[in-house]
């Protein structure tokens, strides 16, 4: 047995797992074998979480099923809206959404070992956790949530969800793409998490509460909210550089680069650009699109050698921006779509669990006895 310690287990494989596939040379992501261009430009969100989670792309009565189990499991209990309503208004809604998730939980028997209690588990969290950061966005504003409306699409939805207007077409549509893009990425931390808390057999809402958990970090999904205050505060486009030069000098991280897999282009962010490109063509010099742009070459010029390119959360958060969505709302956005690949990672666990027990190399001392300061 090794005795080295790989910090932040790089490299290490953790599980065999046929959900989700990165080439991070060339700067290739797949879900089922699919490549995300694919999927990003003929597929919708729903589809995607019934790829991720069964294996296959399904047919069409397959989706119009799997879409109405969808719709109808969109709706929150009353106790749950009755929690969120006593949730402190200036907290965060990661923290909103963990604690909605955990009290949706309290209301099922779980049975982890019944494939028909797993898909209805599934189907609750990806339906209910739009509505869930939806009502914390309008209650903590002191607004009343606003009920799902069953004609829309997932995204369009949450969308209608926060502020009660059917949203246009193009938004919804972006939104979709945005969704479909970070459903699943192999094993990065919060699925990893997933996988741990998965593999004790706890239930599938406790899964999610600790996978919400490792994606609210600033290294993992809260970027893409830093991103957008690290572009408001450049503010114009003659101080990209002397910013971003400082901020490397000063050997800080600018946020929405680089990734741990990723040596090249992320993909996802390439799709993401075409989209942002599209939305922001409009705005002036000083736009928000030009100084990411400008930012973009003055980092890729500095640590493009180093394999750091712009992530799937610097455009992420130019394009929910430019959505008019709230910037605390980027990261639990990112929850409403990966929460897809947690559930496709915990049914995946189960098909051959075995808990998680790793090893540590232990480095403090032995034999000491109690000697407690005066
Ligand atoms: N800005 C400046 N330098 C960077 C950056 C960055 N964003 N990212 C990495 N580096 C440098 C880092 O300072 C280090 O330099 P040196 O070798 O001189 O010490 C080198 O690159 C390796 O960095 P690392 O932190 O050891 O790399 P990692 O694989 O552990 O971390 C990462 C990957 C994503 C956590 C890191 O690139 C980072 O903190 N980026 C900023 C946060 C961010 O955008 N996160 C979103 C990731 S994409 C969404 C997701 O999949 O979760």
């Amino acid at each position: 047995m090794s005795g080295v310690v790989a910090p932040g287990l790089e490299g290490v494989p953790i599980a065999e797992s046929g959900i989700s596939f990165v080439d991070g040379e060339k700067g290739v992501l797949e879900y089922r074998g699919i490549n995300i261009d694919n999927l990003a430009a003929e597929s919708t969100f729903e589809e995607v979480c019934y790829l991720l989670l069964k294996g296959s792309v399904p047919s069409e009565s397959q989706l119009k099923d799997f879409e109405s189990h969808l719709c109808e499991n969109r709706k929150l209990r009353d106790g749950v809206i009755k929690i969120i309503r006593t949730l402190e208004p200036t907290g965060h809604p990661m923290d909103a959404l963990q604690a909605a998730v955990a009290a949706t939980g309290m209301f099922f028997k779980h049975n982890v070992s019944d494939p028909g209690y797993r898909y209805l588990a599934a189907i609750q969290l990806i339906a209910k956790l739009p509505t869930m950061v939806a009502a914390f966005a309008r209650i903590r504003k002191e607004q009343e949530p606003i009920e799902p409306d069953h004609s829309l699409g997932h995204a369009a939805n949450f969308l209608y969800m926060l502020t009660g207007e059917k949203p246009p077409e193009p938004a919804a549509h972006i939104l979709d793409v945005c969704l479909i893009l970070h459903a699943d990425h192999t094993m990065n931390a919060s699925t990893f998490s997933a996988r741990v808390v998965g593999s004790t057999l706890a239930d599938p809402f406790t899964v999610v509460c600790s996978a919400i958990g490792a994606l609210s970090g600033p290294l993992h999904g809260g970027a893409n909210e830093r991103v957008v205050k690290l572009l408001q505060e450049i503010g114009t486009l003659d101080n990209v550089e002397p910013y971003i030069n400082a901020k490397m000098d000063a050997k800080e991280k600018i946020m929405g680069f680089g990734h741990r897999v990723y040596k090249t282009n992320d993909p996802r962010a390439t799709v993401l650009r075409g989209l942002a490109d599209e939305l922001l063509k409009s705005d002036g010099d000083n736009g928000v699109l030009k100084i990411a742009r400008r930012v973009e070459e003055v980092v890729t010029a500095r640590l493009g050698t180093k394999g750091i390119y712009a992530n799937v959360d610097f455009y992420s958060g130019l394009v929910y921006n430019k959505l008019d969505l709230e910037t605390d709302l980027f990261t639990p956005i990112f929850a409403i779509a990966r929460v897809s690949g947690w559930l496709a990672h915990w049914l995946e666990q189960l098909e051959d669990n075995r808990i998680y027990r790793p090893r540590q190399i232990y480095s403090g001392e032995h034999g000491v006895t109690i000697a407690r300061p005066k």
